[in-house]
C-alpha cells in the first residue's frame, strides 16, 4: 500500500508537472481529485481498513492529496503567468490609428466662426481677449452706460444671482461681451485692438432666440480714431468672413448707451435662381442687420480711467451664431445646442481643417 501510494504521488505530480496548458491540468486535476479520480478512490478505502491501517495509511493518503492539491495550484499559477506574458508579447495597442466611425469628433460652426474671426481680426493687428461669463452688473452695465433704468436691467431679460461680489455688485450672467470692453481699458494701457468672442446670456428663448447664445465685440482705442476707421474695419472683415468682394454695407443710425453715435449695420443680399439669399452683390435686392456699433461713448472712457480727450474709439458688437446661419446656410439656430450627433456630422468642420487667410477662411 505504501510504494502505491508513494508511486501514485509520483506519477500525479509529475503529470501535474509535465501538463502543458491550463486544459492539460484540469485533465490531471480530474484524474486524481474528481469524482472517479484516483486519489478520491484511495480515501474511499479507509473505511473498509482496520483501525490499525487505517491510522498508519490514513495520513499518508491525506498528505498525497495536500501534496497533489499543492502541486495543481502552483502549476497553475505557472500557467496563468505564461499565458498572460504570451497575450502581452502579442497584443499591441495603436494609438496613432484613428478611431474612425462615430467616434470622430467634429468642430461646432460656432467654434469654427470663432477661429474665422480670431484668424481675419489677428490679420488687422486685433489680439483677443476674454472676460468672464459671470459677471458683476457694473462691468455689464453701470460703466457701460446703462443706468440703472434702462430695460436691459429688467430681469426679464437678465439672469441675476442672489449674491453680490466683495464690492456689493449685484452678480449676473453676462447678457453681452461689452463687459470686455471695460475690463480691457481698465487692465490695459492704450492703444488698444481686441475682439472678445465667447457665450452670452439672457432670459429669452424662441425660434431664434435661445437662452445661451454667442457674440463677438471688437474694441478699438486710440488717438485720433474715427468712423472713417470704423467702417474701413467692419468692410474688410464682412468681404473676408463672407469670402466676396462685392459686398454693399449700410450703416443706420441707431442707439446704444455705450456708443456716441451709433449705428446698425445691414449687408446686402442679392437672390440666387431658386429665390434663396445670398450675402453680397453690388446691387442687393435687400438688406439683414448683421451687427451694432459706434464710436465709443466718453462716458464709457471715463468710467475705465481713462481721458476721453487723448483716447477715442470705437466699438461693435456681433452675434455669433446668426454669423454662422447665414455663412453656412443653417436655418433653425436651436439645432446648434441640441447636440445631435447627426446635425454636428452634417455641419461641423474636420478638426485639422484649421481656417486661414491664404485658403480664404472657411475653406
Ligand atoms: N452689446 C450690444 C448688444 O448686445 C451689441 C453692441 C452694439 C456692441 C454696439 C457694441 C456696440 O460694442 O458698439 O446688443
Amino acid at each position: 500500500m505504501t510504494t502505491d501510494i508513494d508511486q501514485l504521488q509520483s506519477e500525479l505530480l509529475a503529470a501535474v508537472e509535465g501538463a502543458a496548458d491550463l486544459a492539460a491540468l484540469e485533465a490531471v486535476r480530474v484524474t486524481a481529485l474528481g469524482k472517479q479520480g484516483t486519489v478520491t478512490g484511495l480515501l474511499k478505502t479507509l473505511g473498509a481498513l482496520s483501525p490499525e491501517e487505517r491510522q498508519t495509511t490514513g495520513p499518508r493518503i491525506h498528505s498525497l492529496r495536500e501534496a497533489v492539491t499543492e502541486a495543481l495550484a502552483t502549476r497553475k499559477g505557472a500557467l496563468d503567468r505564461e499565458a498572460l506574458d504570451a497575450r502581452l508579447a502579442s497584443e499591441t495597442l495603436d494609438m496613432s490609428l484613428p478611431i474612425g466611425g462615430l467616434a470622430t469628433g467634429s468642430v461646432h460652426p460656432v467654434s469654427q466662426v470663432m477661429e474665422e474671426l480670431a484668424e481675419i481680426f489677428a490679420d488687422l493687428g486685433f489680439a483677443v481677449a476674454t472676460g468672464p461669463e459671470i459677471e458683476d452688473d457694473w462691468h455689464n452695465f453701470t460703466a457701460l452706460n446703462i443706468p440703472e433704468t434702462h430695460p436691459a436691467r429688467a430681469m426679464h431679460d437678465t439672469f441675476y444671482f442672489d449674491e453680490v461680489d466683495g464690492e456689493g455688485r449685484k452678480m449676473l450672467l453676462r447678457t453681452h461681451t461689452s463687459p470686455v470692453q471695460i475690463r480691457t481699458m481698465v487692465g490695459q494701457k492704450p492703444p488698444i485692438r481686441i475682439i472678445a468672442p465667447g457665450r452670452t446670456y439672457r432670459s429669452d428663448s424662441d425660434a431664434t432666440h435661445t437662452p445661451m447664445f454667442h457674440q463677438v465685440e471688437g474694441l478699438v482705442i486710440d488717438r485720433g480714431i474715427t468712423m472713417g476707421h470704423l467702417k474701413w474695419t467692419l468692410e474688410t472683415f464682412v468681404k473676408a468672413f463672407f469670402e466676396r468682394d462685392d459686398i454693399v454695407l449700410r450703416l443706420r443710425p441707431s442707439y446704444f448707451p455705450f456708443t456716441e453715435p451709433s449705428m446698425e449695420v445691414d449687408v446686402g443680399y442679392t437672390r440666387d435662381k431658386s429665390g434663396r439669399r445670398i450675402i453680397g452683390g453690388a446691387e442687393p435686392d435687400g438688406w439683414m442687420e448683421i451687427l451694432g456699433s459706434g464710436m465709443v461713448h466718453r462716458k464709457v472712457i471715463e468710467a475705465c480711467d481713462l481721458d476721453p480727450n487723448e483716447w477715442q474709439g470705437f466699438a461693435f458688437g456681433c452675434g455669433i451664431d446668426r454669423l454662422a446661419m447665414l455663412k453656412y446656410g443653417i436655418d433653425d439656430l436651436r439645432a446648434f445646442f441640441d447636440g445631435d450627433l447627426r446635425w454636428l456630422r452634417h455641419y461641423g468642420f474636420a478638426a485639422l481643417d484649421v481656417p486661414t487667410l491664404a485658403q480664404g477662411v472657411g475653406a
